[in-house]
């Protein structure tokens, strides 16, 4: 079916202390779908046309972070999970702004099938929201992530590459290797591919002897599912096929060169997750 490509509809937001500029077209609800600028209130995202609305509700709204439960903390990094179900309303609201910043369509009003995790800073006025992703509570296809956004005024910081590296804490929790739910943008695949390499190129450069790896077992180690492995691999030019089976060849002289030219990245780190599988 052909989707009509839809004119931007809202110029720009106000979130917590930033101005930011829309990228397209979102669907939010009359009166609010023709407006020049939005104002969002940071901590229950509930969303505004008026400025001084906008002001009394700052002053009035008693939450200072997301709904649900905080399952990472990691100095002043908290993320909160959030079941649709539960927190429909904040959800929603959620979808509808990360629209503003995803080309394709997306779900906006059925939240229920999925998990929400909400990432944010911390400071002494609150948790201040710096993305999210979403997952299916059941996904046929093995996916582990819906939807990713780092809103624009906290990209290219390397939170993209930590939102990521959570979901497959989670898969390698659920022992279940997974994958994002495609297409992916773009930007998208730039932060996997960066992901997957640098997670790779590292595993590998940890491995001591002369053991040969499979790529079922980086699977497991990682939680990324084996065709990424593999796409991965290949446009690293480091996998050949030999006698019916993928073999990993790993050229040293190429892995120092990473690992030593390697910028700083965070990772999540499992000792601040507190979570289990969902039953
Ligand atoms: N142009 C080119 N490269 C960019 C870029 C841009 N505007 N923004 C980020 N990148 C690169 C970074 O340089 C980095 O590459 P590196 O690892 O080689 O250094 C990589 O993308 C990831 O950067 P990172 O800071 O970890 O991610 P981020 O916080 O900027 O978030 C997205 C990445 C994809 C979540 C973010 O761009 C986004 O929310 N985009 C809009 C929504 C979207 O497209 N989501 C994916 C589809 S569901
Ligand atoms: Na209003």
């Amino acid at each position: 079916h052909h989707e009509i490509t839809k004119v931007k509809n809202i110029t720009q937001i106000v979130m917590g202390e930033y101005l930011v500029e829309a990228w397209y077209y979102s669907p939010f609800p009359p009166p609010y779908h023709q407006i020049d600028t939005m104002y969002i209130c940071e901590f229950c995202l509930k969303y505004m046309r008026k400025p001084h609305y906008f002001l009394r509700h700052r002053a009035e709204c008693p939450h200072r972070c997301p709904p649900g439960d905080e399952i990472y903390r990691e100095g002043r990094l908290s993320v909160f999970e959030l079941d649709g179900k539960d927190h429909r309303v904040y959800c929603q609201n959620l979808c509808l702004l990360a629209k503003l910043f995803l080309d394709h369509k997306t779900l906006y009003y059925d939240v229920d099938p999925f998990y929400f995790y909400v990432i944010t800073e911390v400071d002494d006025k609150g948790a201040h929201i710096v993305g999210y992703f979403s997952k299916e509570k059941v996904s046929a296809e093995d996916y582990n992530l819906a939807c990713i956004l780092t809103f624009p005024q906290y990209q290219k910081c390397g939170y993209g590459k930590f939102i990521i590296s959570l979901s497959y804490e989670l898969s390698k929790r659920e022992g279940k290797p997974g994958s994002p739910e495609k297409p992916l943008s773009d930007l998208g695949k730039i932060s996997y591919r960066s992901y997957w390499t640098h997670v790779l190129l590292t595993l590998f450069s940890e491995q001591t002897g002369e053991e040969n790896i499979q790529i079922k077992d980086i699977s497991l180690m990682t939680g990324i599912k084996t065709e990424d492995i593999i796409s991965t691999l290949q446009s690293l030019n480091m996998i050949r096929f030999w006698k019916g089976q993928h073999v990993v060849f790993v050229m040293q002289d190429f892995l120092d060169k990473y690992m030593a030219r390697k910028k700083k990245i965070k990772l999540c780190d499992e000792r601040c997750l507190v979570w289990t599988p969902h039953a």
